[in-house]
């Protein structure tokens, strides 16, 4: 077994992913860069560099989870780091909108359950399909950990916040899945607490990549740097934490 910690970013072909791969693989760890696409994980492997290998991952198929976890296993035996950071704000319908315009149509009331489902089977099914195929993976290494990548947007305390000025963005496709991502964090955090393995959402902020057309105000750079340092805590780091930037605690 190699001694460099090994680490799993799914979807890392871009954005904040491939910005999270090239960080660890900076710190030193062998970074296995998740990917639906098999050509864009290898070219992303490429960008990222020596100690990195492409893995085909697609978070909604079982069956290409469970192959990436038999891949993992026959090559590196174990998993240090488990990075969920896979996710999609919507289904590609509605490419011209503004985020305003398609909040509109995606209220309680008027939202396509197809559309719900769809998203939330990334963003949250998605990640439990994840964490159950790795997680015997994680329990045969001794200083494994689990970051997921979450949103502020999915804080209920904040849009409870009749204040807050982009509460009218809360609804039930992306918002709602991160929150749902934000529960589960606490559960996976609870499961493994025995374990002494830690579990943590971060928040990247509005950071510039397709997710949001680009119209994030963060660099990748500033997206990535709360995922890569609570991976880089390892076990004597908090679990069941919500953070952006260094350490700032969101509310739940
Ligand atoms: N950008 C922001 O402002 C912002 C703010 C808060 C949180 N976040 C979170 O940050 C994370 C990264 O997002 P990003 O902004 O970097 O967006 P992005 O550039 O759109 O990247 C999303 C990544 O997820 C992958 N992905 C989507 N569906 C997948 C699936 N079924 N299986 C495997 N991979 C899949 C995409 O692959 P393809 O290239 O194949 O589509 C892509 O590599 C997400 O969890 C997002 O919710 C982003």
């Amino acid at each position: 077994m190699p001694d460099k910690l090994i680490a799993l970013v799914t979807g890392a072909n871009q954005g904040i992913g491939l910005q999270i791969a090239k960080d660890l693989a900076a710190h030193g760890l062998i970074v296995l860069v998740g990917a639906r696409d098999p050509a864009r994980g290898v070219a992303a492997a490429q960008a990222v560099g020596a100690g990195a290998h492409a893995l085909q991952l697609d978070v909604t198929d079982a069956a290409s989870v469970a192959a990436a976890a038999e891949q993992v296993r026959r090559e590196f035996g174990r998993l240090d780091v488990l990075i969920q950071n896979a996710a999609i704000s919507n289904t590609g319908l509605r490419p011209a909108m503004s985020v305003a315009d398609y909040a509109s149509t995606t209220r309680p009331s008027n939202v396509s359950i197809a559309e719900m489902r769809a998203v939330w089977d990334t963003n949250v099914f998605g990640v439990l399909t994840v964490y159950q195929a790795m997680l015997p993976l994680l329990r045969a290494s001794t200083q494994a950990r689990i970051v997921n990548v979450s949103s502020g947007v999915g804080s209920l305390t904040v849009n409870s916040d009749r204040a807050f000025h982009y509460r009218a963005i809360f609804g039930p496709v992306y918002p709602a899945s991160k929150t749902a991502l934000n529960a589960l964090t606490v559960a996976m955090a609870v499961e493994l607490e025995a374990e002494g393995i830690p579990v943590n959402a971060v928040s990247p902020g509005f950071t510039r990549t397709a997710l949001n057309g680009f119209s994030g105000t963060e660099t990748v750079e500033e997206g990535a740097r709360e995922a890569v340092r609570v991976a880089l805590l390892g076990r004597d780091g908090p679990t069941g934490g919500f953070t952006r930037w260094e350490g700032e605690t969101i509310p739940w």
